[in-house]
């Protein structure tokens, strides 16, 4: 397939030639075969007779202008879950706080109570609507967490919904294990590690059904030490590794990222300037989730932080029904802007490049080069700062994903 007359094509790969930080080429082309970018370049560089141009079918496309970007990776979500939190949003909008209602029994545990009672069938319908709607915004590789079953049988039960998620919507899921959330309420802590050690992660690798493994350290989930234990078992698993650190206070989570060479530590509202630099050290990637703080409050990461000391620093929703309950990217874009005061081209990197680095796809996925999978959004706007700075309007026209539009505005 070819696809021409792309207005603005942004392949995130700034070389000689090319506009700016975001490598941008004007009047430009993409040659497409067997699901991979073949080549790209400006419009004249088309060669005289593409095969199918006169034929036209299944092997034209008009950008018609469009600014083409990577298709968008979100590399952070909770996207399988049954209910919706917002009675106790209302809650919190009379005073109480997140930590109140977590510890009062709500929060986290009033997720896992309904995605426990959930059928298979009924998690699988509810996320994959929820990924459909993510992929209007243009999102074509989404990681998607465990983390709200808590028993051996709900965990597996999520995450063989997120592998038949695929084959439905044509997205790409990056399954993450994370029955480390919470500590049940009818379990002892001990016990629960030791269930998630001596039997979940043990089930999960068998099965294949997680390449990464998570952890949430915090005070009201497990302390680093804990976590350390977990994550090595995982590491035996050969499963990459995660760490929701240092969210609501500052607990050494991303500093036990930096000493695991964890993949990503995601979050880090409170991480401490040391640890910052332990982790720019081992070079883990910093998911930073400004919509989390946008809905429960507290601080904003430092982003300009982590940038200054070299760590490369991808922006996701974190989409989930308690802090975050946004799948839309560009929102999360916008505030990366306005909140974390980044600039577009960083933001860029951080839904695109960087992303898939923090799910360790940045061989294949991430910027529009030659032998990359051909994951592409044609946006009908003029320029890619257009949808970051109007983060409510659709400027989405069409997604493909290896080579295939599966996307269509209607
Ligand atoms: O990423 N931090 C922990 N986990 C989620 C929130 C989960 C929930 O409240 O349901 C998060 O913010
Ligand atoms: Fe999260």
């Amino acid at each position: 397939m070819f696809i021409k007359n792309i207005g603005r094509l942004v392949t995130m790969v700034p070389s000689k030639g090319r506009e700016g930080l975001l490598g941008v080429i004007k009047n430009a082309f993409i040659e497409i075969k067997e699901g991979k970018i073949k080549r790209f370049g400006e419009n004249f560089l088309i060669p005289p007779n593409p095969p199918l141009e006169k034929g036209g079918e299944g092997g034209f496309l008009d950008a018609r202008g469009c600014v083409v970007i990577p298709g968008l990776i979100d590399c952070h979500t909770h996207l399988v879950h049954a209910g919706d939190r917002s009675d106790e949003f209302a809650l919190r909008a009379r005073g109480a706080s997140y930590e109140d209602i977590a510890k009062a029994g709500g929060g986290i545990m009033s997720t896992v109570k309904a995605t426990r009672a959930a059928g298979e069938d009924e998690l699988l319908k509810l996320a994959a609507e929820r990924a459909k709607e993510a992929l209007s915004y243009g999102l074509t590789t989404i990681e998607v967490k465990s983390g709200y079953g808590l028993d051996l049988e709900t965990e597996i039960k999520i995450l063989r919904v997120v592998k038949k998620l695929g084959p439905l919507t044509k997205q790409d899921f990056i399954p993450t294990f994370l029955g480390a959330h919470a500590i049940p309420k009818d379990k002892e802590r001990r016990k629960y590690i030791q269930e998630i050690i001596e039997e979940m992660l043990p089930a999960v690798a068998k099965e294949k059904l997680a390449v990464f493994c998570d952890v949430f350290v915090e005070n009201i989930a497990f302390s680093a030490r804990e976590a350390e234990q977990i994550l090595k078992a995982a590491k035996g698993h050969g499963m990459g590794l995660k760490i929701h650190a240092d969210q609501l206070s500052s607990n050494g989570g991303a500093a036990l990222a930096a000493k695991l060479n964890a993949v990503s530590a995601d979050h880090l509202e409170n991480v401490t300037g040391e640890d910052i630099a332990a982790m720019a050290k081992k070079k883990v990637t910093a998911v930073l989730i400004p919509s989390s703080t946008f809905f429960v409050g507290g601080r904003y990461a430092d982003a300009r932080g982590m940038i200054k000391s070299g760590i490369n620093v991808a922006i996701s929703t974190d989409y989930n029904p308690g802090t975050s309950p946004i799948l839309n990217i560009w929102l999360a874009a916008n505030m990366a802007v306005t909140q974390l005061h980044m600039t577009m081209e960083e933001v860029y990197k951080g839904i695109t490049v960087n992303a898939a680095r923090a799910i360790s796809i940045d061989a294949t996925h991430g910027t529009v080069e030659t032998g990359k999978h051909a994951d592409l959004v044609l946006l009908n706007c003029k320029s890619e700062s257009e949808p970051v700075y109007r983060p409510d309007k659709s400027f989405v026209d069409k997604v493909i994903k290896n080579g295939e539009v599966i996307y269509e505005k209607s």
